[in-house]
This record gives C-alpha cells, structure tokens and sequence, in this order.
C-alpha cells in the first residue's frame, strides 16, 4: 500500500521517479506526486496530482527541472481522502523537508495536537504531515540542518508501522530513508542510489540492493550508503544482494494486461519450480531450508496455514494435502484472526505464513506472533529478501517472478505447486508416504505444466460464456473438497476485478442457504472434476437445474454427465484430485478477466484495492 521511490545520482530525477511510480503504481492509485530540488532555482519543485499516475505525467510535463535528486509517491488513502493536498510528498512547516510515506502512524492524533499547541498548521488531513511536522520541528533544532539527525530524534516517538523517504532544501546531497515493518530497498548504482518500496522499480537501474532491517535509518548519497539502526543506536553493515529477477518480466510484452500475461506464465512458473524442487533421484528438495530445520520438521505434531486473500485459499488446499499426506492436523486461518485470536502454540507446532510480496501486515504480525509463542515458523514466499522471509524460521521461495497485477494469478498457482512439494516432503520426512508413492505424485505432477498450457490455450472458449454473463451482479461458485478453496478462490477473481458480487460455498453447504438463491437468472460456477465426491457435485448441479438456474462446469476431459447437463462447460485435462486446483481455477480467472473487459473495468488497478496491505 502506496509506493514510495527515491533518487540522487547524474541522472534528470524526474525519468527515474516517474518511471519508478509506474512500477509501483499496483501498490495504490488514489493520487502521485513528486518533490525534486532544483540545482539552478535552489528550491524543491513539488508537484502532486490526484488520480492516477498519468494525471501527474501530464501536469510534471509543465515544469522544466534540473533536479539530480528526489523523491516520489504513488498513494492508497489511508487518512485523508484521495485529494492534491493529501497527496505525498508533504513538507514541514518551514517547507524546507519533504517526505513520503508508507504505512500508517498510529499516534498522529496525540502528534498532531501536541505540535497544534506550539502553533504548527497543518494543511492535510493525512497522518504524514504529522511524520513530516514532528521531523521539521526537530529539525529546526538541530545547529547544521540536520535531517539524519532530526530523523534520528523524532522517529522514534512514532507509534505505527511505516516506511519513510526524505529530502532536505539545505543538503540536496543526501536522501534519508526509514523502514519499520513496511518494505523498504536501496538500489546500488554506480554514481547514483536508489530507495523503493520494492525492486521491481529498481530493475531497470540495478539488481544489486540492500534490503534494510526493520527500524534501520538509511543515509544515501550519490556515492555511498551508511545504514544506522535505530534499534542497537548503531552504524550496522547491510550488504547488497542480487536480485534475479529482470525488467522485462515486470512488462507487459505485448499483452493488454498483466493479468492476462501473468496467466500465460503459469506453464513455465510450474516448469520452474519443479525443475528447482525435484531432483534427478525423483525426491523433494528445498534449498533454503537452514540446517537443522527438517530435524524439527520431525518432531512437529500440528500444522497452521496462515495467510490473507488469495493466498489464504493456497493455504486452504496445501491443509487438505499435508492432512492427507502427513496424517498431521492443519488448520488454516486468514492473518488478521490469527494474529489476535491469542493462539495456543508451542514449539510442536509449525506455523506456516503463505505470501506473495512478504510484507502483508497481517501475515507479519502473525509471524511474530507465532515466533513469540515458540512455533517453528517457516515462510512460503514470492519476494526474496522480503521482511516476512527474513524474519521466519525458514523460507521457501515460490519463483513466480515479479507479479504486477493487483488480482494474484502465477503467484497462487506457484503456492499451490509450492504447498503440494512441501506436504509430498512431509509425507516422507514422517515416512507417512512411501518412496514408490512419491514417484508416482512426481510422475503425475511433472505433466501439470503441459496440461496447464492446454487450459491456457483453450481459454478463449470462455469469452463466449463471458459475453453471456457479463452483465450478471450474482455469481455463486461451488465446489467440494481440494475445489472448495477453487470456488472461494474463483468468486475472489471475480468480484476484485468485474466488481460483481461472487460468492464461493462448499457445495455441501448450498442447501443451508445459497439454493434460495437460484433461479432463471442465477449464474453458478461448479467445479467438479474427477474425485471422490464427484458424484455428490453431480447431485448439486440437478438440484441447480431443477431450480432452473444456470450451471457453468468445470469437469475433466470425457465427462458425458456434465456435457449433457451443464449450460456452459469447460474440460480440464485428467488428473488426481491433488493436481485439480491447480488446472481448474485457470478457466475461473479467464472467466474473471473477460468478465472485467467487457464491463470496462481497470483490471491491472481495480478501484479500492492495491496488490500489496501492508497497513491492518
Ligand atoms: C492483497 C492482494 C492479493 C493477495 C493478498 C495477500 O489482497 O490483492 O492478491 O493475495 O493481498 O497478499 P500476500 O502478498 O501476502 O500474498
């Protein structure tokens, strides 16, 4: 939520910020701004626009700058409505600091009446102006104009969590940064350095980055980069890794939306990760599991999945794959009930956070929670370096590459895959799976990318369904064990980016509620592959039919039943109920993306949402 960029090198500022909003955009879109010093005019240039980030490409074209420094906003109203005066950058009272923002000060209100009373004014109804206020006042105080400093006195009586980038009028030839629990990188250039929220606005300058700590105070000039941590009150060592991630995976090559791009990589997503996690001896492997870590797997006697959106629905199926192959009990819960329903955990239990960008702060604070509470900890993450996989016991990375749009496609479906290794792992770690079994799982897992790309292929066939629905307000999924997450996963598709309303159910549950709902004009989305409860699914969808509502079915490929009852049908390769998640939720996120077009909608940037919650 909201991005942040900063710039000081040889480069015209103004590119390189803008270019880096772009990047960033995904993380909030209610307004943009930029604040860069002018060398000749010797002041900031401030400019800010509400609305999305071409609103200010337009109006940044009015002014002429030559600014080597600066920094940048794009914005998710937290405080303060979407307006040009509660846009970032905000300046103190003395205009002489400017500041961005991420994340949320939690005692702006005590802040701001306490600064109120030594007559400071504020201008916007933001919790930043209060950040940049309290800093300003420090500021004033300090005998050199000293923004480290100021940082330095005033950060600490902030209560929240947050990330900060700031410029002074008085020492252009410094940037400051600030991360606590809200991402924050420093690019390593040559000449040059940069801060953002995440790397992908760094790519196309450097892939060597420093990912700093929480409460760490960064100093960054043109040449160098000195972190102080405000945590040990001293100057600490960061060093800079390499990222492998490159710029043309954060494009959009050729296709209309990165929605629909991201899509097209899952085959090669599914390729990749089981070409890094399958050895040539046909056994699980994760690299990154520290020494030590599968000893403790050992001894653990009770899972938790523990996750927010999308991914919460991988956590849903990667439960239903460890019960089944570890016999262990796993519980699957959203972050946010986790982290304040006062878990009984001891070190027999292993928590498992699932994320993509790593910074969710719901699935944070339950990470901390677990930690605190003795649980063995391990991350299922997308982002390298992110503040989750550094902070947990353990970390797997997904390797979906850099997801851009806000609705999540390869990043789920690279946790599914990620989820179903990890319970196969388990499975033979407790040797509750036999070697000849697990052969038998790797056989018919290494055919999903194939099969995957078939889906994909076939997926126009859902425009024509589309266009019959698309103006539908109601939509109900439906499906039953290893597909109910599919159907919960299917109407969350939906809904972000049509704006329909969509609801998933247990196909079981239908008649405690839902079936009241189906008549005439009631589309249901039923996924019902090969499975044991398949019959039961079949039962559900004549119960439909008998209400005269409208089924639209997901099956496997030959099934005569659904082809003679189903208004709409769509086959997926054959597979074991294990793998089905992974092939039947591709024809849901055709149906959500069409669906989205044909009513007009921003699916890259659907209104409200932003790809990364880093606030509660
Ligand atoms: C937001 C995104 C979803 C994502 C969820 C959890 O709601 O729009 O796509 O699933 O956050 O994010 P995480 O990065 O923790 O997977």
């Amino acid at each position: 939520m909201c991005g942040i960029i900063g710039y000081i090198g040889y480069r015209n500022a103004v590119p390189v910020l803008m270019q880096g909003l772009e990047q960033l955009e995904y993380r909030g879109y209610d307004s943009a701004g930029i604040a860069c010093y002018d060398h000749k005019k010797a002041d900031f240039i401030l400019v800010k626009e509400k609305g999305k980030l071409a609103a200010l490409r337009e109006k940044v074209g009015d002014f002429c700058f030559d600014a080597h420094v600066g920094i940048g906003h794009t914005r998710w109203a937290t405080h303060g409505e979407p307006s040009r005066v509660n846009a970032h950058p905000h300046t103190d009272a003395s205009e002489r600091i400017a500041l961005v923002h991420n994340g949320i000060i939690e005692n702006y209100d005590t802040l701001k009446k306490e600064l109120q009373r030594k007559k400071i004014r504020f201008v916007s109804q933001t919790d930043t102006e209060v950040g940049v206020q309290l800093i300003g006042r420090q500021y004033g105080k300090t005998p050199q104009k000293d923004l480290f400093e100021a940082a330095k006195e005033a950060i600490p009586k902030i209560h929240g969590y947050f990330a900060f980038a700031l410029l002074s009028k008085d020492h252009p030839e410094t940037l400051i940064a600030y991360k606590r629990s809200n991402p924050l990188v420093i690019g390593i250039g040559q000449g040059e350095n940069f801060v953002a929220s995440d790397v992908t606005a760094l790519l196309p300058y450097t892939r060597q980055v420093v990912y700093l700590e929480d409460d760490d105070l960064a100093v960054v000039t043109r040449k160098d980069v000195r972190v102080f941590s405000l945590k040990s009150h001293s100057w600490v060592r960061r060093s800079p890794v390499t990222v492998h991630w490159n710029i043309s995976q954060a494009r959009k090559q050729g296709y209309p939306h990165f929605m629909l791009k991201e899509m097209h990589e899952q085959p090669e997503v599914l390729k990749n990760i089981l070409k890094k996690r399958i050895t040539k001896k046909e056994d699980i492997f994760f690299d990154t599991l520290p020494r030590g870590f599968p000893g403790r797997l050992k001894q653990i006697e009770q899972v938790y999945m523990v996750s927010c959106g999308t991914a919460h629905h991988a956590g849903l199926v990667g439960s239903l794959a460890i019960e089944q192959y570890t016999r262990l009990p796993c519980r699957t819960q959203v972050s946010s009930e986790f982290r304040y329903g006062n878990p009984i955990l001891s070190r027999k239990d292993l928590v498992v956070l699932i994320t993509q960008s790593g910074e969710t702060a719901d699935t944070l604070a339950a990470l901390r929670e677990a930690k605190a509470k003795g649980a063995a900890t391990l991350a299922v993450v997308n982002v390298v370096g992110s503040t989750i996989a550094r902070e947990a016991d353990a970390v797997i990375y997904t390797h979906a590459g850099p997801e851009i749009g806000v609705a999540s496609t390869k990043a789920y479906i690279a946790q599914l895959a990620t989820l179903l290794l990890l319970a196969f792992y388990l499975g033979k770690l407790r040797k509750k799976i036999q070697t000849s079994q697990l052969k038998r799982l790797i056989k018919d897992f290494k055919k999903i990318p194939d099969q995957c790309s078939k889906v994909l292929k076939e997926g126009k066939r859902f425009e024509a369904c589309a266009k019959k629905y698309f103006s539908r307000r109601n939509f109900l999924y439906l499906g039953r064990g290893y597909n109910y997450p599919t159907a919960l996963e299917g109407a969350l598709k939906l809904k972000e980016i049509s704006y329909a309303h969509a609801h998933g159910y247990a196909a079981g549950e239908m008649k405690h509620g839902p079936i009241a709902l189906i008549d005439h004009e009631q589309p249901v989305i039923c996924i019902a592959p090969d499975s044991p409860t398949y019959d039961k699914m079949i039962s559900n969808i004549q119960e439909i039919k008998a209400r005269d509502g409208i089924v639209v079915a997901i099956g496997s490929q030959g099934d005569q039943n659904l082809e003679k009852i189903a208004d709409d049908l769509f086959m997926i390769p054959k597979t074991i109920e294990v793998f089905s998640p992974i092939l039947t939720v591709i024809p849901l996120q055709f149906l959500a993306y069409r669906v989205a077009v044909l009513n007009g909608r921003d699916v890259d940037q659907p209104r409200n949402l932003a790809k990364s919650v880093t606030v509660e």
